[in-house]
């Protein structure tokens, strides 16, 4: 019986200023699951991760991202699937968007739909709504596509990928407070002052031509976000002590990851986000929170049988 065995990374979304709009996949950390073909036609969840998951077909984002790719090729079928790997839950590093990503990329290798990876983003996106409310793919593009990847529009989607420059690492740390993303969101502005949002897209536009031409000082000067981090810093603990100490410690920049509370920092050496990480680690050992922390460059890989 055909079995496909898939991975799909941890991704960090916004990147500071691209607030829905960009995000990169790294390595080290993400969901596998292993999927085959059942003959009740029903979606069966069974959980080896060690991460609770929702086990019923109705609570699980896997589901709606499913049933997506299978109406538009030939009708729903069953399923099981076997949660192998699993990145905590309102982490900020991307775990609905990988849960949606393996699933629909699984699928399409095991019913031979022929989609390519792009075209997968859609169906993802329909688990990404269920977990957040809201059809944003900047961590469900990466988590497909590796890289950095910017979405210009999502109806219909018009994606990019930009390859990122050869020395660009990243230290990421986790700390267990639980953020949920759609908590997240409800504490950001609705409209913006026209000052907030020309600095917004001045900075987006030196992130992407930064990030071609391998400038890193201008990385890290775009790296800035005046509408998600001073709206969500609140929900991660002695956030501007870290974001100095990062700063100290030679990091390009730094921002919350995602929905938070990941946090992020952007490093021009595998060195200073060795670096970087152990700050992290300290600062919210520091405070009695347990975190795991990352460092890795930003990966070209999306997602991919394994
Ligand atoms: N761009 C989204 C947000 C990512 O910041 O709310 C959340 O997964």
């Amino acid at each position: 019986m055909k079995k496909i065995r898939v991975f799909a990374p941890a991704t960090v979304a916004n990147m500071g200023c691209g607030f829905d709009t960009m995000g990169f996949a790294f390595e080290g950390a993400g969901d596998q699951i292993s999927m085959r073909f059942i003959e009740k036609n029903e979606i069966r969840y069974v959980n080896d991760s060690g991460i609770t998951i929702p086990l019923n077909p109705e609570e699980n984002l896997m589901t709606p991202a499913l049933h997506a790719i299978m109406d538009a090729t030939g009708g729903r079928r069953g399923v099981e699937i076997v949660q192998e790997r699993k990145i905590i839950p309102g982490s900020g590093i991307g775990s609905s968007a990988a849960a949606a990503a393996s699933a629909v990329y699984a699928y399409n290798l095991l019913a031979e739909c022929g989609y390519s990876s792009e075209e997968l983003i859609d169906f993802a996106l329909c688990g990404e709504m269920m977990a957040s409310g809201a059809r944003h793919a900047d961590n469900v593009a990466p988590a497909l596509l590796g890289g950095v990847v910017l979405i210009r529009e999502h109806t219909p989607l018009d994606v990019f990928s930009i390859r990122p420059p050869e020395r660009l690492y990243c230290a990421i740390v986790h700390p267990h407070i639980e953020v949920k993303t759609k908590d997240s969101r409800a504490v950001l502005p609705q409209e913006l002052p026209l000052k907030t949002a020309i600095r917004q897209w001045a900075n987006v536009g030196a992130l992407v031509a930064a990030l071609i031409s391998a400038d890193y000082p201008l990385i890290g000067r775009a790296l800035k976000d005046g509408v998600a981090e001073p709206n969500r810093k609140r929900f991660i603990p002695g956030y501007d002590e870290l974001k100095e100490a990062i700063a100290a410690a030679g990091a390009l920049g730094s921002n919350i990851s995602g929905s938070g509370p990941s946090v992020f920092a952007l490093c021009d050496s595998r060195e200073k986000a060795n670096a970087v990480k152990a700050i992290m680690e300290t600062h919210f050992q520091k405070r009695a929170i347990a975190c795991n922390a990352y460092s890795s460059p930003v990966s070209m890989q999306g997602c991919r049988a394994v």
